[in-house]
């Protein structure tokens, strides 16, 4: 079985105070993007799993959110229940790059609970899923709703949002990874939890029908101050990018990635090709919100 994880950009988020639990809440609007990582599944006659992947960098032990994904599904399973359940080879080819904020490792857990509810036939709801989704964690079940959805809570309180009317974003992808846990420590460090913004969200219907010259104005992304402090090669980065193509640029996550909208390709495309000219930096055009298809609908395991 072959499989697609798309990868995602944040449009806008906003993140409060931490809770007890050191988890912060969060208000975003989440895309899906047309850059994606493939995944294939075969049996084999092992009862253990194998993961291989392209990037040597990688983790590939128990710490990769495939095989988390993996074993949360397994543990459900009852004695007697599914078909033909047992060792798998999984292959993973990486276009999404890692630790960038574009949830990679989350939409290549996604589609793995998919891919196992499907080859093992286990016949689980889609609320049974988004559970095992939460649990691997909080970027999960938002791929379970693509393209185009509303996230609160630490991130798993996911509620589809229309598809926007801009079309296009353009991916801009510094060498450089920042990890979650230290952008959000440096977040707490600074001392920027506010939940203002959280009880006030935005008409996002409007908000959906908007140009990009419309939008881009409006969305912030509240962990820019914090992953721009700690590697400001990458604050600097976007200054330049946004005088250059004379639009704002935005941060995605928790970085490294940054992003601006078009309304069509052709301005995107364009766009790619001045700041891989100008700047030397990777910039990727993709569709925003693409709706794409590799067999394993959403909507049909409900
Ligand atoms: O849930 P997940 O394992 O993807 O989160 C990674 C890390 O990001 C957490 O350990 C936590 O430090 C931070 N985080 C957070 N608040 C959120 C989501 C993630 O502080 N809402």
């Amino acid at each position: 079985m072959r499989v697609l994880a798309p990868a995602k950009i944040n449009l806008h988020l906003r993140v409060g105070a931490a809770k007890d639990d050191g988890y912060h809440p969060l208000l975003s609007w989440m895309c899906i993007v047309g850059l994606y990582d493939e995944l294939t599944f075969a049996r084999n006659e092992l009862q253990e799993h194998r993961l291989r992947c392209d990037d040597p960098t990688l983790p590939m032990d128990a710490s990769n959110l495939i095989l988390k994904a993996v074993a949360a599904v397994s543990e459900t399973i009852r004695p007697g229940e599914g078909h033909h359940v047992g060792g798998l080879d999984i292959s993973l080819s990486k276009n999404i790059p890692a630790a960038a904020g574009m949830g990679g490792g989350s939409s290549d857990a996604a589609r793995t609970l998919l891919a196992l509810n499907r080859l093992w036939r286990l016949d689980r709801s889609y609320g049974e899923l988004l559970d095992l989704a939460a649990g691997v964690g909080s970027d999960v079940p938002f791929f379970l709703n693509a393209p185009s959805a509303i996230c609160t809570g630490r991130g798993e309180i996911v509620s589809g949002a229309g598809k926007p009317a801009i079309g296009w974003a353009l991916l801009i992808l510094p060498d450089i990874r920042l990890l979650t846990a230290e952008v959000y420590r440096q977040f707490d460090a600074m001392n920027l939890g506010n939940d203002r913004a959280l009880h006030n969200p935005p008409n996002w219907r409007v908000w959906t029908g908007y140009s990009a010259m419309e939008l881009l104005p409006l969305l912030r992304n509240d962990l820019e101050k914090p992953a721009f402090l700690l590697n400001s090669g990458l604050g600097a980065v976007r200054d330049r990018i946004e005088s250059r193509l004379r639009r704002p640029v935005r941060m995605s996550g928790s970085g490294s990635s940054l992003f601006t909208l078009f309304d069509d390709e052709p301005s995107t495309i364009a766009a790619a090709e001045q700041i891989k000219r100008e700047c030397g930096i990777r910039a990727v055009p993709a569709a925003l919100a693409p709706f794409f298809f590799d067999g394993l609908s959403e909507k049909s395991q409900d």
